[in-house]
């Protein structure tokens, strides 16, 4: 594209007006604004970050950029449970609140407890791939989202908290439901279902915690029950930070980790030459997984707020301006990847953004990585064939970056 293209798109971004084809594709965009406008101003007086260098100097500098969004979303919210629900969350906290909810979760995932989970990993997904084998003798045809990437981290996090497996049905719905309500627009349709399903969600857990606070489970491994307990001898949640930290938790590795492993088996369809090289060396899968994450990260969007004036990339702006870091273009900046918009299984270094980057560091990304690595290194080895069915259907968020259809074959 020539530069005077690519200035023009840069000068017409609006991350509310988002241009045609942006959700296919919003990497021409990403490198628009990078090239020309990296502290892109909104027309609400926010920013728009796109390159970086300078996403990494805000997720590290948390005492001047904030993750606290009382300010953000009360316009947006109002007095909701939508507004109580992202309000309490620790990703969207700063210290103290953040600090003691991140150590109770991050101590139930430290490498030894998802070292234990990876061997029930594998049975869940073999018994999937077994159905979905069987499903195609029927069918001729499987959904790869319904059938198998959605199917994966609803069990595994359904199992972090001890969600009975009969009760694992509606957490899906709730959860696309109350991230749905953080895409940029939010209409009215979407803010009354994100509304309901935060509604819906209390409901259930204020069960479910009942019953664990009479029968605990084990504090190492079981996570309600140290957000419960909290730490020995230190400061416990309240009942709505315990109730919030929950659906946050059901929520954050859900969408994220569904994305990841759609959008990773959509890209080696894409690019067959690395998909013969993953057979060739299953040993990649390592690597292949931290390349989907960086090539199609399935969060694509955070966001920060300025707590003093500062100057980002020779803009100045004062104390309150919000910010929204683009991880997705980031982790295709040219300044830190070689040749970034080839797909490279084997890529090294790869210092991408997918899981952010400092104090809120994507806690489960341990988590998510073993999933990817479980979920597509068995099925790729499994179906070495599988192919596109037609064109998986976009989940059309900005925010999340994902498929909520992958029709596919599973080959001979
Ligand atoms: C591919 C899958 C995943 C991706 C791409 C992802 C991405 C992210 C990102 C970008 C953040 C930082 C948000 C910000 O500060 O702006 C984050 C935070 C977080 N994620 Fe993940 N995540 C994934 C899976 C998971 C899983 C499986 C879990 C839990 C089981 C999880 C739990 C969390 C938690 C608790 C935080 C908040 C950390 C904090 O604020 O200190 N995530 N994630």
């Amino acid at each position: 594209m020539r530069a005077d293209d690519l200035r023009a798109i840069a000068e017409s971004f609006e991350v509310t007006r988002l241009p045609a084809g942006f959700h296919d594709n919003p990497f021409p965009v990403y490198r628009a604004l990078r090239e020309h406008a990296p502290v892109k101003r909104m027309a609400d007086g926010s920013y728009f970050l796109t390159r970086y260098d300078d996403l990494i100097a805000v997720y590290k500098d948390t005492r001047t950029y904030s993750s606290d969004k009382k300010l953000e979303f009360k316009p947006k919210y109002g007095d909701s449970l939508l507004y109580e629900h992202h309000t309490t969350s620790l990703v969207f906290s700063d210290p103290p609140l953040h600090t003691r909810v991140r150590k109770l979760i991050a101590g139930a995932l430290t490498p030894r407890a998802i070292a234990s989970m990876e061997d029930g990993l594998i049975r869940l997904v073999d018994t999937l791939l077994d159905r979905m084998h069987d499903n195609a003798q029927r069918n001729g045809k499987v959904d790869l989202i319904e059938d198998f990437a959605s199917a994966i981290p609803i069990e595994v996090i359904g199992n972090l908290l001890g969600v009975p497996v009969d009760e694992r049905e509606p957490l899906r719905d709730w959860s696309l439901a109350i991230l749905g309500a953080l895409e940029p627009v939010l209409s009215p349709e979407v803010f009354d279902a994100g509304n309901r399903a935060v509604a819906e969600f209390i409901d259930y857990l204020n069960g479910l915690i009942a019953r664990r606070r009479a029968q605990p489970g084990n504090a190492d491994t079981d996570v309600l029950t140290r957000l419960i307990q909290g730490e020995p001898d230190g400061e416990k949640l309240s009942a709505k930070e315990l109730l919030h930290n929950c659906i946050f938790l059901l929520n954050a590795g859900h969408e994220t980790t569904t994305n990841l492993i759609g959008n990773g088996l959509v890209s080696l369809c894409e690019y067959p030459a690395q998909r013969a090289r993953l057979l060739a060396s299953p040993e990649l899968i390592k690597s292949a997984i931290e390349e989907m994450l960086r090539f199609e990260s399935s969060n694509q969007l955070g966001n920060r707020i300025t707590t003093q004036a500062v100057e980002i990339g020779g803009v100045a702006m004062p104390a309150q301006t919000r910010l929204t870091l683009c991880i997705g273009a980031a982790n295709r900046d040219p300044s830190q990847f070689d040749d970034p918009e080839s797909f490279d299984i084997a890529r090294g270094p790869n210092r991408h953004l997918a899981f952010a980057s400092g104090a809120h560091a994507c806690a489960g990304m341990s988590l998510a990585r073993l999933e990817g690595q479980v979920a597509i290194g068995r099925l790729v080895q499994r179906f070495p064939n599988y192919a596109l069915a037609g064109a998986p259907l976009r989940s059309g968020r900005v925010r999340f970056r994902g498929f909520l259809q992958i029709p596919a074959t599973l080959g001979g």
